[in-house]
């Protein structure tokens, strides 16, 4: 059977709703938001992320959506479907590779929980209150080469076998369990973290906006975060698109995910940054922050060994439902254009994803070349992951909205939408974020980003 055939569809709205919220829910919101809230200032990064996240997200998950259902295919497919033989395939391939980078360091952070859940369970962080002590488990276990790619390796072993197995029908059920866990869960925590002592300081951090913080870098992370946590920008919701029905209403199903993706997002820097005031730590501590301070707090709760099992077996879970929609991209490219077995392709790309993560998984202290890169100032990973993650995802977009906006139309797009009786109603507003709002913001930030960022990290 080709893959067409075998494509089928979400089983029913609140199915896509679910595997698309299953794909945009994962470490993104859990690990990455709080940290990165924590390295812009606070309320007013939150402010501007949730800005980011309504008029420019959302318009081009909706605009994504569309050009998926339209043409049921992979990112390189659908270009080349609507613009057969133009330059615009590039930007598909562009997908493709920025799937397959994200994919190598998004497991290493993946390994990490899997490695936490291990020590969780075997009791290593009981009565473990003192921030400190949290801090040099931390870096004792980053800096362990055998273990973390071991993780690394697990976890990509573990995607591409669930990958392999086809996809639809086991994320949606995962994800239809596991949300409503989460957000139970996190909403628990929140609740503990900010009923610590000295947990106000973290609030007003996190809640009383200081508009003097505003700066293009922030700008420019709250917007490649908003990509980041939505999956756009790299095809993931064109390919979840293509599995939607012409009677699915792609404006509503898309509000709901960026609604849902925002509140666990919130909720988790709930959690966090009040924990990380009380424990007297850093809130630009980076990606290390979640592991540093969530021992501590299941340390300060009745049954918190229980509850912290729970919880990163559930952060596991969520992370595998958005590493399927990462690795799914090369993976259906690969299929669909390339006629690669789906054993192959997954084989494939999970080998190449394993070779990159191997410098990234090294890159936090186990290796001191790739962990302080000479003349960079920085670290691999944290290279890797803003060009991978902020930039690459933001051009992505950016394309998205010019192909939209300008390439195929937004009349075209609005007769999809609207293919079997659906009315939709903001088609104009939508139209104007879409051509205009997004690739002029987008370009703007893009345009700092090469000027104060990337030309300075290779040219100084
Ligand atoms: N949105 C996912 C998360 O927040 C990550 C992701 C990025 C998934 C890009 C798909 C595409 O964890």
């Amino acid at each position: 059977m080709t893959e067409n055939q075998d494509r089928g569809a979400w089983s029913s709205r609140i199915g896509f709703i679910m595997a698309g919220a299953g794909s945009a829910v994962g470490l993104g919101n859990i690990w990455r938001f709080p940290y990165i809230t924590g390295e812009n200032g606070g309320a007013a990064f939150v402010l501007i992320y949730i800005l980011c996240i309504f008029l420019i997200g959302f318009p081009v998950m909706i605009a994504e959506l569309t050009l998926g259902r339209k043409t049921a295919k992979n990112p390189v497919g659908m270009f080349h479907a609507l613009a057969p033989g133009s330059p615009w395939k590039y930007v598909g391939g562009l997908s493709v590779i920025t799937g397959l980078v994200i994919f190598s360091w998004y497991s290493v952070i993946a390994g990490w929980v899997v490695g936490y859940l291990y020590k969780t369970a075997a009791g290593h962080f009981n009565n473990l209150t003192d921030p400190s002590a949290t801090e040099t488990i931390f870096r004792d276990f980053v800096s362990n080469p055998f273990s973390v790619i071991l993780l690394t390796a697990f976890f990509i072993a573990l995607t591409g076998y669930v990958v392999f197995k086809g996809v639809k029908s086991g994320i949606e059920k995962w994800s239809r369990v596991l949300m409503p866990i989460l957000v139970v869960l996190l909403i628990l925590l929140a609740i503990r973290s900010v009923t610590l002592p000295g947990a106000s300081e973290g609030l007003i951090f996190y809640l009383k906006p200081d508009f003097s913080a505003i700066n293009t870098n922030m700008l420019i992370a709250a917007l490649g975060q908003a990509f980041f946590s939505l999956s756009l920008g790299m095809g993931t919701m064109i390919t979840y698109g293509s599995y939607l029905s012409k009677k699915d209403n792609i404006p509503t199903a898309a509000a709901w995910v960026c609604t849902f993706d925002t509140l666990i997002a919130i909720l988790a820097g709930f959690v966090i940054l009040p924990a990380v005031a009380a424990m007297g730590k850093a809130y630009t501590e980076g990606p290390g922050l979640i592991f540093q301070v969530l021992p501590s707090l299941f340390g300060e709760m009745p049954g918190g060994q229980i509850f912290g099992v729970g919880f990163f077996m559930l952060i596991i879970i969520a992370a595998i439902t958005s590493t399927v929609s990462i690795l799914i991209v090369p993976v259906a490219y690969m299929v669909d254009e390339k006629k690669w077995s789906r054993r192959n392709a997954v084989g494939f790309m999970c080998l190449i994803a394993f070779v990159l993560s191997v410098p990234a998984a090294l890159a936090n202290g186990a290796v001191g070349f790739l962990s302080s890169l000479p003349g960079l100032g920085t670290d691999y990973f944290t290279i890797i992951s803003s060009l991978f993650g902020d930039v690459s995802l933001t051009l992505g977009s950016l394309f998205i909205a010019l192909f939209v906006g300008w390439k195929w139309s937004t009349a075209k797009a609005k007769e999809e939408i609207e293919s079997e009786g659906i009315t939709f109603g903001l088609a104009k507003q939508w139209s104007f974020l879409i051509r205009f709002v997004a690739p002029i913001t987008v370009s703007i930030l893009l345009g700092y980003t090469f000027r104060d960022n990337i030309w300075k990290l290779f040219f100084g």
